[in-house]
């Protein structure tokens, strides 16, 4: 589908507690102010049968799925978020930034649970094709400093939050991993700096990857 399309797609990912929505509104605001048209979106969601998947995901017990179950229910989602929101706003002309994509369910039922990384690529090549994001931004900071941000604003969303240090210690190191791999599409982040400074860094990246 990325044929002829005129928006760009632009993902941020992290662990728990990175930023990332406050950064998705900076983004948003700062790319509207050269004059693009921004679709904000999220993942697990982001479409009202994507957002039906969330639910199953990010609520009840940590045992209710398995890495692989996840990964499945993750893609089913991804790809109803892509047929009815990201598509058909790129189509348009929108730039679309999204609140996690793909590389979370590499670095968390990849890295995290275990899940097998190959069959994670084969369920992308069923459920996205051959659609990547144009720039990935990877919101690192230490796993602790991160959970506690969340707990503070926890509601009812906790399943993930709830997972052991060590699989969030995994997650992270599976994000700066899939950043090294892939140089050209991910630009990692230092999270632990300031709000503006972490918007600062973005504006840079975006500026120097896509010309925006
Ligand atoms: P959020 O808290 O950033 O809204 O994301 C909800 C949770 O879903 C978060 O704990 C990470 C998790 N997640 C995965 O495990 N795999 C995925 O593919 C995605 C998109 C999210």
């Amino acid at each position: 589908m990325s044929d002829g399309r005129q928006g760009r797609f632009i993902t941020l990912e992290g662990g728990e507690g990175a930023g990332k929505s406050t950064q998705i509104g900076r983004l948003t605001a700062w790319l509207e102010g050269r004059g693009h048209a921004v679709k904000a979106t999220r993942e697990p969601g982001g479409a009202p049968g994507a957002e039906m998947i969330r639910k199953l995901l990010v609520e009840g017990p940590v045992e209710r799925w398995d890495g692989t179950t996840e990964a499945l229910l993750h893609f089913a989602a991804r790809r109803e978020h892509l047929r009815s929101t990201v598509w058909p706003a790129l189509k348009k002309g929108s730039w679309v930034v999204s609140d996690r994509f793909a590389d979370s369910t590499m670095a968390y039922q990849g890295y995290g649970h275990g899940a097998d990384r190959a069959m994670l690529g084969e369920l992308y090549d069923i459920a996205v094709g051959d659609f990547r994001p144009d720039l990935t931004l990877i919101l690192d900071l230490p796993v602790d400093v991160g959970l506690a941000r969340a707990a503070a604003r926890r509601g009812t969303e906790t399943r993930y939050e709830s997972l052991p240090v060590a699989f969030h210690e995994r997650v992270r190191a599976g994000f700066l991993d899939i950043a090294a791999a892939d140089p050209e599409r991910c630009v990692v982040i230092d999270a632990t700096q300031g709000i503006d400074a972490i918007a600062a860094a973005i504006g840079d990246a975006v500026t120097k990857k896509l010309k925006a």
